[in-house]
């Protein structure tokens, strides 16, 4: 099955990045949101990623117009996956919230669509539950930041069918993505093993084995990880690893699931990391970190 027709609902941080690589690799693309002001940041940030692209000279004037043009947004969800040959969801981690979606979707969605969901901790089972057929659900996880990070988890539901399966592995290497094929449990791989690695280190940090700067310096220096903990803590958002962090104890109960005491108090204090200027650290109004 050919996939020619994209709807990305969310355009957040990830639902950006998703419409930005389906429209580049020359898909039609319609990205929904909430809000026309919520849509609007989506599309700035989309066009904000294409001009660093262009600057280096990785892609063309030409091609970022092309590109841009591909993407249309929308309020609505209905009317788009009416049209929709696959329809990503990037909304936040609610099952209440993606439940109601994917109802929406199996009910205006073309027979042969592929629903995906992006979720890094949710059951994609239980979200093909709100559908009415199930075989054509699936996990399909994007890292952040999307333009740059190659790996695509492919989650398979316990209802997923190997054609579905094939097909998204088939759009993630169109993409110029490397899939990887994973089993519906809370994490997946990548965050089944980041996650506790990051709480961690909130946890070293609160026994106090060293300071937030000498731990991430210890990781990016020791084990050439591009970002330390607390950097990639803010980067990826302290109430998303959060929520992430709650998921996954709720699955597993393993106490190296559970957000530590810290994690919470920050988030409770709204301080979520890069987005809202200050998390472990702090940031100004482009996101650099302040010293
Ligand atoms: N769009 C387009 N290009 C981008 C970009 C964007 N949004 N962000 C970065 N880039 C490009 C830059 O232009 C730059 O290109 P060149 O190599 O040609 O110069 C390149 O990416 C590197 O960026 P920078 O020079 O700005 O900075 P950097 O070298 O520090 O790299 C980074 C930035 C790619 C984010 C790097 O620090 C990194 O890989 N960090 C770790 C990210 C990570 O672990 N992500 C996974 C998070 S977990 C997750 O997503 C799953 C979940 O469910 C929580």
């Amino acid at each position: 099955m050919a996939i020619a027709n994209v709807l990305v609902v969310g355009s957040g941080t990830m639902g950006n990045g998703i419409a930005q690589v389906c429209a580049q690799a020359g898909l039609v693309v319609t990205m929904s949101d909430v809000s026309s002001e919520v849509v609007a940041k989506g599309r700035a940030a989309i066009e904000k990623s294409l001009a660093k692209l262009v600057e280096k000279a990785k892609l063309t004037g030409e091609a970022r117009d092309q590109t841009l043009a591909r993407i249309t947004t929308s309020t609505d969800v209905e009317g788009p996956a009416r049209t929709a040959d696959l329809i990503v969801e990037a909304v936040p981690e609610r099952m209440d919230l993606k439940l109601a979606l994917f109802k929406t979707f199996s009910a205006a969605a073309p027979l042969h669509a592929i629903l995906a969901t992006n979720t890094s901790s949710l059951s994609v089972t239980e979200i093909a539950s709100a559908t009415h057929d199930p075989a054509r659900v699936v996990g399909l996880h994007f890292f952040n930041p999307v333009p740059v990070m190659r790996l695509v988890e492919v989650v398979r539901g316990l209802a997923t069918s190997d054609e579905t399966v094939a097909a998204v592995t088939a759009f993630a290497r169109a993409l110029g993505k490397e899939p990887v094929a994973c089993r519906d449990n809370s994490g997946f791989i990548v965050n089944r093993l980041l996650v506790p690695f990051l709480l961690d280190a909130i946890r070293a940090h609160e026994q106090g084995v060293g300071s937030l700067e000498d731990i991430d310096t210890g990781m990016k220096l020791g084990c050439a990880h591009p970002m330390g903990p607390f950097e990639l803590l803010d980067y990826v958002g302290l109430d998303t690893v959060y929520a992430i962090g709650e998921i996954m104890f709720a699955e597993y109960r393993e106490a190296r699931f559970a957000p530590p005491a810290l994690l919470k108090r920050l988030v409770l204090a709204g301080r979520f990391g890069r987005r809202t200027g200050r998390g472990f650290f702090e940031y100004d109004q482009r996101g650099n970190r302040r010293p």
